[in-house]
């Protein structure tokens, strides 16, 4: 068995790598902290773990995570995770990083986006961006995996299979992304305020979220070019789930059936990305709880323009989920062990 930890366990994220990680049978959960929660029990904080669990939330000290794990997950607030991280992988665990703090490579570009200055820079030359069914290979040789946030995931997705194949003008991508409540993690504020929230719908850091930098990074890598596009986020009153729309004109005239290939055997071995098929439009429903993106695909012939369209669930594709197949690679299982998890309906 395989220790492992969970750093910021009383958070949405920490408490969906929780949830799955007692369905893994690969490895044993050994340790796990919080921060303002510190000392309580976790059937205190999470009571439906009554007859489940019994353990105590701990502060965080590398010396305890170094004694009692082999791998943590680090779900912390971005910039707080950039004093943790280096501290554990100086202990020689393996790392996987929920937050923003090491999916970008360059210091400059995060402390103008996040408005706060990097103080691990030299960690972000040895992340590896966990967008896991892209980049399995080198994410099995890591020891810190910048898991990816949830819009990238949603969108990075949508747009790998025909990325790097010089058929997007890049000029005209628009992405449209609308996300429930539960992305803003567990702190209350006063947009997330029930009333203020639900019956509302509502963009918001358009063309300024700060998820834009990542997206264009991965989507530069994956095209072999420097990408810049339009991104609008939206709050949707719901608590998870994230639709992204995303607009784009091809260079050239293509059947929708030819577009269909290129996703279909690119996706060919992922077993959670599904193309839908044409009789059907992604629902966040139909992902909810689980680790699968839906996709798919319309080509509107008259603008030359390719809809795509993709769901996940922000806490488990977008973040715990995702995190879990990271870790399943970076242990050498295989990488849908313990995510075997058929998406809940109403
Ligand atoms: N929510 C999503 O959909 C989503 C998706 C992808 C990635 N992420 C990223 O994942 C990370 C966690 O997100 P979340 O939504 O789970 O956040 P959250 O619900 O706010 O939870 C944050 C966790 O970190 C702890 N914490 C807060 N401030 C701390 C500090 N100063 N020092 C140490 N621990 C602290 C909290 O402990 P206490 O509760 O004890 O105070 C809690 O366990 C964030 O970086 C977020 O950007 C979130």
């Amino acid at each position: 068995m395989v220790r492992v930890g969970i750093v910021g366990v009383t958070g949405y994220t920490g408490g969906e790598i929780l949830r799955i990680l007692h369905g893994h049978d690969g490895v044993e959960l050994t340790y796990v902290t919080a921060h303002t929660m510190a000392g309580r029990m976790l059937t205190e904080v999470y009571p439906h773990y009554q007859g489940i669990m019994e353990a105590t939330c701990h502060a965080f000290s590398v010396e305890e995570a170094a004694q009692k794990t082999d791998l943590v997950f680090s779900a912390l607030p971005h910039g707080e995770s950039m004093d943790v991280v280096p501290q554990l992988c100086e202990a020689r665990l393996k790392v996987i990083d929920l937050s923003a703090d090491f999916r970008l490579k360059e210091a400059q570009l995060y402390s103008s986006w996040y408005r706060k200055e990097h103080r691990a820079p030299a960690y972000l030359g040895r992340s590896v961006y966990g967008l896991a069914d892209i980049y399995a290979g080198d994410i099995k040789e890591a020891d810190l995996v910048a898991n990816p946030g949830c819009y990238p995931t949603s969108v990075l997705l949508a747009l790998a299979p025909v990325a790097g194949e010089d058929l997007l003008n890049w000029n005209s991508l628009v992405v449209d992304s609308k996300s429930g409540t539960s992305g803003a993690g567990r702190v209350p504020s006063p947009v997330l305020h029930f009333p203020e929230c639900s019956e509302n719908f509502r963009a918001y850091r358009v063309a300024e979220h700060q998820h834009t930098p990542e997206m264009e990074q991965e989507l530069g890598r994956l095209a072999g070019r420097k990408v810049t596009f339009t991104f609008v986020p939206h709050l949707v009153p719901m608590v998870r789930g994230i639709l992204s729309t995303i607009y784009v004109q091809l260079t050239k005239k293509m059947e929708e059936e030819e577009i269909r290939n290129i996703y279909s055997n690119y996706y060919s071995e992922c077993k959670f990305v599904r193309l839908l098929p044409p009789s059907l439009v992604p629902e966040t429903r139909h992902v909810y709880g689980s680790n699968y993106c839906d996709i798919s695909l319309k080509y509107d012939r008259r603008t030359d323009r390719l809809i795509i369209i993709s769901v996940i669930d922000n806490l488990v594709k977008g973040a715990a989920g995702q995190a879990v197949q990271n870790m399943n690679l970076v242990l050498g299982f295989e990488e849908g062990r313990g995510l075997d998890i058929v998406p809940i309906r109403p």
